[in-house]
């Protein structure tokens, strides 16, 4: 039996090296975000950076369609006053569904859809990417870490080394963490790119992390509550198993032990 497992898991491993090494060709730092573990809550001052650096540089290029506006100031997220994303939505215009004309965005709109510059939605993207993988492809890492998505886009926007070539009409741009190594996207970031009202200093580090966070919010809103639901439901699990122990052995009592 024994002798059955190793073999077995031996070669698991072995099969699973040929996917390794594609996954693991970037280094992803991992990152200690406020919203990781069984207790963690975004960070509202953190989300509100992160609107601001995904408004003044991302949205340029890149639309975050699933979003609804108003969940702006939903509690547990960026929480913003609703009169403030009210004035927010007016930044977009959108294409009205029953006139099909273009007009200024109001709060019960989506975020508008972009892809003017071929640059993917950015509504899931913290939850469709993965930051850690191994050892071996097991998926280990991501079970002590997470799955890294955050993490993945902010080694991206960091990870840029200022090299560039052209290929077939693009201009592609060195990238550590990208798959390929090679992004079409220009490095959005320079350091005070934008002005922190709070007065946190925009490194490219900060901005990116800001960011990271806000799109992992945008992916998974109700983050929060799920994990307070997951909590209660342990809690309940735990009793409900103290009083099945009990009602067992309370049963079985007449026919065991010594008497
Ligand atoms: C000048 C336009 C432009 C701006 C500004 C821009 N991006 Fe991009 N982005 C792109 C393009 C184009 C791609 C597709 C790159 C590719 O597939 O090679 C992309 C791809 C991405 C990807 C996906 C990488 C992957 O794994 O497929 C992420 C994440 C991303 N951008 C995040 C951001 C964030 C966050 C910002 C704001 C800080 C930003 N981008 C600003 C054009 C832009």
């Amino acid at each position: 039996m024994l002798k059955k497992i190793a073999i077995t898991a031996a070669s698991v491993l072995a099969l699973s090296g040929g996917a390794v090494h594609a996954a693991e060709t970037a280094h992803i730092e991992d990152i200690a975000f406020s919203f990781e573990g069984p207790f963690g809550t975004y960070d509202e001052h953190q989300l509100q950076r992160g609107l601001q650096v995904f408004t003044e540089v991302c949205a340029a290029c890149h639309g975050m369609k699933l979003v609804p506006i108003r969940s702006l100031s939903d509690e547990g997220g960026p929480h913003l006053p609703e009169d403030q994303v009210r004035a927010y939505a007016k930044n977009f215009s959108v294409i009205d569904k029953e006139t099909g004309e273009e007009r200024e965005a109001i709060a019960t709109d989506n975020f508008p859809p972009n892809t003017g510059a071929g640059a993917p939605d950015l509504s899931l993207m913290a939850k469709a990417r993965a930051g850690f993988h191994g050892p071996y492809g097991l998926g280990i890492n991501q079970f002590f870490r997470g799955i890294g998505g955050p993490e993945y886009i902010h080694a991206i926007l960091a990870g840029y080394s200022g090299e560039e070539k052209e290929e077939a009409g693009s201009t592609f741009y060195e990238n550590h963490a990208f798959s390929t190594g090679w992004i079409k996207m220009p490095a959005p970031l320079s350091d005070d790119l934008v002005t922190y009202a709070d007065g946190t200093p925009a490194t490219v580090d900060q901005m990116a992390k800001d960011v990271s966070a806000f799109l992992m919010w945008a992916a998974e809103p109700k983050m929060m509550d799920r994990k307070r639901a997951g909590f209660v439901a342990v809690l309940f699990l735990g009793l409900l198993t103290v009083l099945l122990y009990l009602t067992n052995k309370r049963l079985w009592a007449p026919y065991k032990g010594k008497h």
